[in-house]
């Protein structure tokens, strides 16, 4: 179940030529399952209109019109109390010192005053402005007060320049309102380190020996923990994904760079999906192997097990609570993912069947079984592997009660 189901997002939207964006960002979040009331100021009528967002909630938008209504007296009110989280994107430095000082003239800013919900601001002005002095305190005042700024980001400003001052990307933005609801979730203060995607084992400055892990299953479960209010370290080898808002992610290509940052880590969970590599290049080429010399031997050596090196050690296992692995294989499921969970010392072994097409690698969905320490068993039907993901965060945090 996605993060917004059921949620309620009011969405603040203020005079800037980035309220096209914010369309995109009501949109996501419609998408996502949450309930989305737009306020749009009278200064972003003038870039976007309430028919604009109401194509994509589904539900009016509202603007100060709204306020002098017969609903006048309470619409704010009952906004502020039913919201889960008020997001103002963009948010122009005009509101941002109306937020920081109290003012209330307008139904987006009585709003934000009345709403007991937790305040996400998105700045989008020019460069000059961000940095003014009186900008720069106004921010510092709603900071102190709880609110979370967001960006902005560098790049090209509507003035033409260059610089800070662009409010971040939707898909940004979406990821920080993740993690802001999140926060008191079933793992807030514990830390959880996910390794994902397919390490690559030189042999020589341009060729790689890896696999078709795509890390989906790895960033998702990240995404999933955050999600639930974790500390996440992502180690990854390279993916096309772009990592979850929120993760601190450590970027690595080999089996041995895995280990070592893994060595360098502590947490309460590892996590680890990634599809590290069992053989390597005994020896990587200085330079580039030519064509011209024949067709190469590459001798392979064996690469060293990640999980084993930890599990087999008290001194790294003692640094994860649980460890769970994943076991991909393409026959004798249960016997091989059994043997793997019991010689790597693991928790929990997460047993997926590769030779599935929906399941595996390069796919979005999985079909897995999970197998646990003490005997138990559960096997999921197919999934998104994001519902694998809240699966497998579910049960780490049952782990770690
Ligand atoms: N793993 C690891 N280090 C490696 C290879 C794998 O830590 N060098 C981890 C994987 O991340 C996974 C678990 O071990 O969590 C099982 O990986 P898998 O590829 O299924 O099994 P292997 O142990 O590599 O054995 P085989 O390839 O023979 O099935």
């Amino acid at each position: 179940m996605s993060i917004f189901s059921g949620k309620h997002i009011l969405l603040g939207v203020t005079g800037s030529i980035a309220g096209y964006k914010a369309a995109d960002l009501a949109s996501k979040l419609a998408q996502a399952g949450a309930q989305v009331d737009v306020l749009i100021t009278g200064a972003g009528e003038k870039f976007v209109t309430p028919l604009t967002f109401q194509s994509v909630t589904g539900r009016r938008a509202f603007t100060d019109q709204d306020l002098w209504g017969n609903e006048a007296h309470i619409l704010h009110v009952s906004f502020g109390k039913i919201a889960d989280l008020l997001v103002i994107a963009p948010c122009t430095a005009n509101t941002i010192a109306k937020l920081a000082n109290g003012l209330a003239d307008n139904l987006l800013t009585v709003t934000a005053l009345a709403a007991e919900c937790p305040l996400v601001i998105a700045p989008a002005m020019d460069g000059g402005m961000f940095y003014h002095s009186t900008t720069q305190e106004n921010i510092a005042k709603l900071k102190k007060s709880g609110a979370i700024i967001i960006g902005p980001a560098d790049g090209h400003l509507a003035s033409g320049l260059t610089g800070k001052g662009r409010m971040i990307e939707p898909a940004e933005i979406f990821g920080h309102l993740r993690i802001a609801l999140g926060k008191n979730g079933k793992l807030a203060g514990k830390k959880i380190l996910v390794t994902a995607g397919g390490t690559q084992e030189s042999i020589d400055p341009v060729r790689v020996i890896t696999n078709h892990s795509s890390g989906r299953q790895g960033y998702a479960i990240a995404q999933a923990a955050l999600d639930s209010g974790a500390q996440v370290c992502l180690i990854t080898a390279p993916t096309a994904l772009t990592p979850p808002v929120g993760a601190r992610v450590v970027k690595v290509n080999s089996v041995q760079e895995m280990l070592n940052a893994l060595m360098d880590e502590s947490a309460d969970a590892l996590i680890m999906a990634a599809a590290a590599a069992d053989f390597r290049p005994a020896q990587t080429a200085k330079d580039k192997l030519k064509k011209r010399d024949g067709i190469p031997q590459i001798r392979l050596e064996a690469a060293p097990d990640i999980l084993e090196t930890i599990t087999s050690s008290q001194v790294g296992k003692k640094r994860f609570q649980i460890v769970v692995g994943f076991a991909a294989e393409s026959q004798n499921l249960f016997e091989n993912a059994s043997e793997k969970l019991r010689s790597k010392n693991l928790d929990l072994i997460v047993a997926n069947d590769i030779s599935a097409k929906d399941a595996g690698f390069a796919v979005e969905t999985n079909r897995v079984t999970l197998l646990f320490a003490n005997g138990n068993q559960e096997t999921l039907p197919l999934m998104s592997k994001f519902e694998v993901a809240e699966k497998i965060i579910e049960h780490t945090s049952k782990f770690l009660e």
